[in-house]
């Protein structure tokens, strides 16, 4: 099974681009299932689904046609269904030292509902095998953070908390209590936790699987769009998320741009078009032009779905590779950046508002830092075999 994650800032067209998505995928052949976390609940309309069905289904998967479904999720239907003690207790959980500093420091925001939610059902579908491909809509970028973060939170967490025996555990617990810095569950909890880890197990194996799963960025070509995505690829990135394809949606076509109103809008995209190859390489962008009117309908998604992939096969993979990892190195923070083409004559690398640039004739490369290493500066690079290693030290 493929898993595609949609992410970006509120209103750039995840939805959208995720129904078009699935409406090409089940063209194919491949049975589909989108489901969204949005919970404006745009999906059903993208798709022209009338209300009383949609209520109907209660935030369970609605048949578009054959190969082809939907689900809106509903949260409060799903806590009612499995599970608000074990979230209680998760809040518990997270209030965290002992990760990896610098993932830890990435942190700080507590996984949501939606976000432990949706993961749970990558987990289901994954596990049952009755779709070819997982579409998921995510809530705009700071949730979908939250959402590539959280296996590694609680990775971490069950470890800790499962290396030891549960019956140990019970008769042991005054002592391990004191003995530990991890709050240990109740008894009443223990159950209902265990059984959430048993259905969570192994999703991170599916999410940091690049042959599995990929992430595709929905960005418009503008500044406040632009920021919030890099800020998205490099976390998605940190996470060890594959992000194989940014999809640059609502592009304003030439003939509209060109003339009157527009002009000016038409030029500051095209600005930002440029900037946004250096700013995701080498992931490839997909420019999708701003239809005449609202995407609504099979129909229309059919275009649009024209329009982002052309002939390609949206279950490929089209991009697979970290474009660059953060490591550490004798002590030393680096920046590990796959460009097998550069040589030292007329390489530069500097520091510009919290990024690090990479310059080497017409290639140029931005990384962003994360919170954690922001006050750091460049002190050197190497170009070893097909990649360039940056050194940061503190500014
Ligand atoms: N390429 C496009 N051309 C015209 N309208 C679009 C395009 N992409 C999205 N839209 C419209 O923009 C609005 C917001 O899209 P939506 O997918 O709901 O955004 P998001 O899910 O990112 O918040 C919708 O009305 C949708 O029909
Ligand atoms: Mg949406």
């Amino acid at each position: 099974m493929r898993v595609i994650l949609f992410s970006g800032k509120g209103g750039v067209g995840k939805t959208t681009v995720s129904a078009s998505t699935a409406y090409r995928l089940s063209s194919l052949g491949y049975k589909t299932i989108v489901v969204s976390l949005d919970p404006a609940h745009s999906l059903a309309d993208a798709f022209d689904i009338p209300e009383e069905e949609r209520v109907r289904a209660k935030g369970l998967p609605i048949r578009v046609k054959d190969g082809l479904y939907i689900q809106e999720i509903d949260i409060q239907e799903e806590v009612d269904r499995y599970w608000g003690d074990v979230y209680r207790f998760l809040e518990l959980l997270f209030n965290t030292t002992g990760l990896d500093e610098v993932v830890s420091e990435e942190l700080a925001i507590l996984p949501g509902m939606e976000e432990v939610t949706s993961l749970l059902y990558v987990n289901k579908y994954y596990r049952e095998k009755q779709f070819d491909v997982l579409v998921l809509d995510l809530p705009p970028t700071g949730e979908s953070l939250r959402f590539v973060s959280m296996p590694t939170v609680l990775k971490w967490y069950m470890k800790k908390i499962f290396h030891v025996e549960r019956t140990i555990l019970r008769v042991a617990r005054p002592v391990a209590r004191r003995l530990t810095d991890v709050p240990l569950p109740d008894d009443e909890y223990f159950k209902a936790l265990e059984n959430f880890y048993e259905r969570l197990k192994g999703v991170d194996e599916i999410l940091i699987d690049p042959e599995i799963t990929s992430v595709r960025l929905v960005a418009n070509p503008e500044k406040m769009v632009l920021k919030e995505s890099q800020r998205a690829f490099m976390y998605f990135n940190l996470f060890g998320v594959n992000v194989d394809a940014v999809i640059v949606n609502k592009v304003l076509p030439p003939l509209v741009g060109e003339c009157g109103h527009f002009s000016k809008w038409f030029l500051t995209q095209q600005k930002y078009l440029e900037d946004m190859q250096s700013l995701f390489y080498p992931v490839p962008l997909f420019k999708v032009p701003l239809l005449e009117d609202e995407v609504v309908g099979e129909e229309r998604l059919k275009i649009l779905s024209d329009l982002i992939y052309g002939d390609a096969d949206p279950i490929r993979v089209f991009h697979k590779e970290k474009p660059y990892e953060f490591i550490e190195e004798d002590g030393r923070f680096v920046i590990k950046l796959k460009a097998p083409f550069l040589t030292k004559e007329g390489l530069t690398v500097l520091k510009s508002e919290g990024e690090i640039v990479v310059r080497w004739r017409n290639f140029k490369s931005h990384i962003m830092l994360p919170r954690k290493l922001r006050n750091y500066e460049p002190a050197g690079a190497r170009i070893e075999g097909n990649y360039l290693k940056v050194f940061l030290s503190k500014a």
